[in-house]
């Protein structure tokens, strides 16, 4: 009986537990100006930034967590800076465990229904892996699947290939898509998974399927997804630990990690920084599957997406900046496609998506694999951070399909335009 006793709090602890941490932590936002909103990134987590022309302030503004310790100082900070401040959730373990419970109803419910995948729950990195075999081995005349090598815990990293030609048709386009560099950002393999699933399965629009080889990478980031899914909802880095500090403060971000302007912001030096760009550029494993990818085909990659999650955006370069590249006007007028394309069928509640600059519209970044693609001649790169609604990276599972759905539609009209511009 104690036994027993003592197995049942092991269980409920392991439930409960693991979102402990952020047991009355709170989300506020705080405005301020982009240089303001910039440096908070070295010592706080940052959800995500609203653009001014979208924030009732005019300013730049932050979704910033805060644990209970660190309350006090930060409201003082924000107050003596100008900083105008407002809570916009209470308990972030309490949100957390809402999500989970809901993920675990809807598996039960899709393993019932004996699908291979569905639109309303997410998938750990064996699930993912396991799908893009079965693709594999399905339609092996059109997908590969590539084991691109292991991440910094020795998880392998698969992407695929979509192509009718075996990749070896030199006249084709290629478009290259990652997802959950960030860990935390768990719409992105699903947005990936449906582009994937609408190329080969549903063969949705079959003059993409045949006239564009496409690479798609669901799961960039397999060490961070898995610690967000075992132990942390909210890490964002890779896991490794190569770099000074790193007992305190292991992991990387990725898409700080990439040669542009790499080791020019002094607040990404900070190996504690949730956007701590690295020992060195490309020092990430996971970081240089997508290089090698990228430069492999190089000479006919046209567009290059990182989707990101959350801010209804198409970033484009250059980030370092806020000047244009040369085609300045054409990245802006492709992004506005893809994005009118996907205000088209979004939900009443969510905001339009912007289309600029991402040092215009937010604030200046180094090592972005956007800035880092479009510098080695990819024409089109963006950073395409997908809704969130009310809910931040916690995204209902029942808002999955809208968000797949729409965002097909938004990559169907970039890979178009690719098309008629090739
Ligand atoms: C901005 O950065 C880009 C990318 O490195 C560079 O090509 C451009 O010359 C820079 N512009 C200015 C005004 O510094």
């Amino acid at each position: 009986m104690e036994r027993l006793v003592v197995c049942l709090l092991l269980v409920l602890g392991a439930v409960y537990g693991r979102h402990e941490k952020y047991e009355g932590h709170q989300l506020f936002k705080v405005a301020g100006t982009a240089e303001k909103i910039a440096e908070l990134y070295e010592q706080l987590d940052i959800l995500t930034a609203t653009p001014s022309s979208r924030s009732e302030s005019g300013y730049v503004e932050a979704l910033v967590r805060l644990s209970p310790e660190e309350r006090l100082q930060w409201l003082k900070y924000f107050d003596a800076n100008s900083m105008p401040v407002s809570k916009i959730a209470d308990n972030l373990a309490e949100i957390m465990r809402g999500e989970e419970a809901k993920i675990k109803s809807n598996r039960i419910a899709a393993k019932r229904s004996g699908r291979s995948i569905s639109w309303d729950t997410y998938y750990n990195h064996e699930e993912i892996n396991e799908y893009l075999d079965e693709l594999a081995a399905e339609y092996p005349d059109l997908v590969t699947v590539i084991n691109a090598g292991l991440s910094y815990e020795g998880r392998q990293i698969k992407y695929v290939r979509i192509s009718t030609t075996r990749f070896e048709n030199l006249q084709k386009p290629v478009i290259v898509i990652d997802a959950a560099v960030h860990a935390r950002e768990w719409v992105t393999p699903p947005v990936a998974l449906y582009i994937i699933n609408q190329l080969v399965v549903a063969a949705a629009d079959s003059v993409l399927t045949e006239g564009i080889d496409w690479v798609i990478i669901p799961l960039a980031n397999p060490d961070g997804y898995q610690y967000s899914i075992e132990e942390d909802r909210m890490w964002r880095k890779t896991r490794s630990r190569s770099h000074a500090s790193s007992d305190a403060c292991p992991g990387v971000d990725g898409n700080r990690n990439f040669d542009h302007h790499w080791g020019t912001n002094a607040a990404a030096a900070n190996p504690c920084a949730i956007i701590f760009e690295g020992p060195s550029a490309f020092s990430e494993p996971e970081v240089r599957v997508i290089r090698d990818v990228v430069l492999q085909q190089l000479s006919r990659t046209s567009l290059y997406i990182s989707l990101h999650s959350f801010g209804n955006m198409f970033l484009y370069a250059w980030g370092n900046n806020g000047t244009l590249p040369a085609n300045g006007l054409i990245l802006h007028l492709a992004g506005v496609t893809m994005a009118t394309a996907i205000d088209e069928l979004a939900l009443d509640k969510a905001d339009p998506y912007i289309v600029g600059n991402a040092a215009n519209v937010l604030y200046y970044t180094t090592g972005t694999s956007r800035d880092w693609t479009r510098a080695v001649g990819v024409p089109l790169t963006y950073t395409l951070e997908l809704p969130g609604y009310e809910y931040g990276f916690l995204v209902p599972p029942e808002y999955v399909e809208q968000i797949v759905t729409e965002t097909w539609a938004g990559i169907a009209a970039g890979a178009h335009y690719v098309l008629s511009s090739w």
